[in-house]
């Protein structure tokens, strides 16, 4: 199995040149993931795109193409074919890289890059996420430190040696800058994991500080069999995977309630709700019961069985806020005028395989930016009606955001939804996490709350 070492910190903490010492000692791979950030970041500048306007950067993604390339056991980065790793150390691509990474768009599309590359390689790979998110399970990790002033002073040198005119003042301003930034954002923040090891470099070392990972590698090394021999002997006191990273990265950050949503949104709603609503009147023999439980303000959670791909339109039409709904990605390829409906209607896209962890904060967003979440937790149609398991993830975004989850039963007989047929959708009493004791996002709670969710959404079922 490749051996992982997770390496996070702050700007200008060392990481990339102990890493490199640290990767050539051990034989392993370095990968500068902060690279893949600042080749996005350049490339953004190249287009003449703002790199704070996130409709833009993000609008942009899909034309830009990134390869990591290993020449003589050195990361390149090749953007659109372009080898971009000598021009993208400016200061001016530092802030730009700081303000792209903090979109979760961004964040999504270099997820499986850095992921791949870790699952079959024996890696280090820096980063500010790369032991909460990116890779979890990584058998070693680092979180590593140094004061604001130690890491301007560091970095104001290696730029006058480069030749450029910043001064100190200048260096500490921007990374302090960037400190705030990485460690505010909403997205994936700047923070050490539970188990990583803290090393603060203010006072060691380059090659001290190369020795203390090595050393780790090294303890994890001759501890491996101890390591596999325990967990032959007893499976049932390991901690399931989905377990051990929801404890490490789940922070709860209660979204703040009565945002306005963008006028031009609500506009378009207020006008296509009426609209759409006469039309599914018309088409169907829709009727609604517990409307009085539809809560009037945004940042709501409705969670629903699923029959049909109707059902976030059946949804929708008692919200007075726009929705936002999952879809899978693949339905953003079937033909444009479905694409551009359903994404007119709140859809967006989830890619399979990315983290949970990357689709909680896509979906705590949304909440927090005021809009409703229409969520089907059995995540795939019902064919029979039946409600199904359910998955943690309405009980995490709902624990995260500690929303109010709304729960929503869709009815009609038989398998399609067609013509004239009977549709009746219900919704229930509003669940407030904290009102049944879910303050936090722990196995135990996630479980209560799902149960509370997936036992209503079952009353309301016939
Ligand atoms: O490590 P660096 O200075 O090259 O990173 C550039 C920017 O990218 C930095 O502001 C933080 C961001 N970054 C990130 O958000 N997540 C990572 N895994 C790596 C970098």
């Amino acid at each position: 199995m490749a051996v992982n070492v997770a390496l996070d910190g702050p700007s200008g903490a060392g990481k990339s040149t102990i890493a490199k010492l640290a990767a050539k000692r051990l034989g392993f791979i370095y990968v500068d993931t902060g690279a893949l950030y600042r080749s996005i970041a350049y490339r953004i500048i190249s287009l003449g795109i703002d790199p704070k306007d996130e409709n833009a950067v993000c609008g942009a993604l899909d034309d830009i193409k990134l390869e990591l390339k290993y020449i003589d056991g050195t990361q390149a980065v090749f953007v659109n074919g372009e080898n971009v790793s000598d021009k993208i150390r400016t200061p001016e691509i530092s802030m730009a890289a700081s303000n792209v990474s903090a979109m979760p768009r961004v964040r999504e599309f270099l997820l499986e890059t850095q992921r791949s590359i870790a699952r079959t390689n024996d890696i280090i790979m820096d980063g500010r996420d790369i032991g909460t998110v990116i890779l979890p399970d990584a058998q070693v990790k680092i979180f590593l430190t140094a004061s604001a002033e130690v890491r301007a002073q560091r970095r104001y040198k290696e730029l006058a040696e480069k030749g450029d005119s910043s001064t100190y003042e200048q260096v500490l301003a921007d990374i302090n800058e960037r400190d705030y930034n990485d460690t505010h954002r909403a997205q994936a923040p700047l923070k050490q994991a539970q188990d990583a090891k803290l090393l603060d470099s203010s006072e060691l070392t380059i090659e001290q500080t190369a020795d203390e990972i090595v050393a780790r590698v090294e303890e994890y090394r001759q501890a491996g069999d101890t390591v596999k021999k325990t967990a032959e002997i007893k499976p049932a006191e390991r901690v399931p995977r989905s377990e051990r990273i929801q404890r490490e990265i789940m922070p709860v950050r209660p979204i703040k309630k009565g945002k306005k949503i963008n006028p031009l949104r609500q506009g378009f709603y207020n006008v296509a709700r009426p609209f759409v609503r006469f039309i599914f009147k018309c088409w169907f023999d829709l009727s609604y019961e517990g409307v009085e439980n539809v809560p009037t303000d945004g940042g709501n959670i409705f969670a629903s069985n699923h029959r049909s791909y109707g059902d976030p339109v059946f949804i929708a039409l008692m919200t007075r806020v726009p929705i936002s709904y999952m879809a899978k990605e693949e339905l953003f390829k079937q033909n444009i005028f479905f694409t551009l409906l359903i994404k007119a209607w709140g859809a967006f896209p989830v890619v399979r395989g990315t983290g949970d962890t990357a689709v909680i904060d896509i979906s705590v967003n949304k909440l927090d930016s005021g809009r409703n979440l229409v969520i089907f937790p059995e995540g795939t149609r019902s064919k029979d009606g039946s409600v199904g398991k359910g998955k943690n993830g309405v009980a995490l975004i709902a624990a995260v955001a500690q929303t109010k989850v709304v729960p929503v039963g869709i009815n009609f007989e038989g398998e399609k939804l067609c013509r004239k047929k009977k549709v009746v959708v219900r919704y229930g009493k509003p669940i407030v996490p904290a009102q049944i004791g879910v303050t936090d996002t722990s196995p135990k709670n996630i479980k209560i709350l799902k149960k509370a969710i997936m036992e209503n959404i079952s009353k309301l079922v016939y």
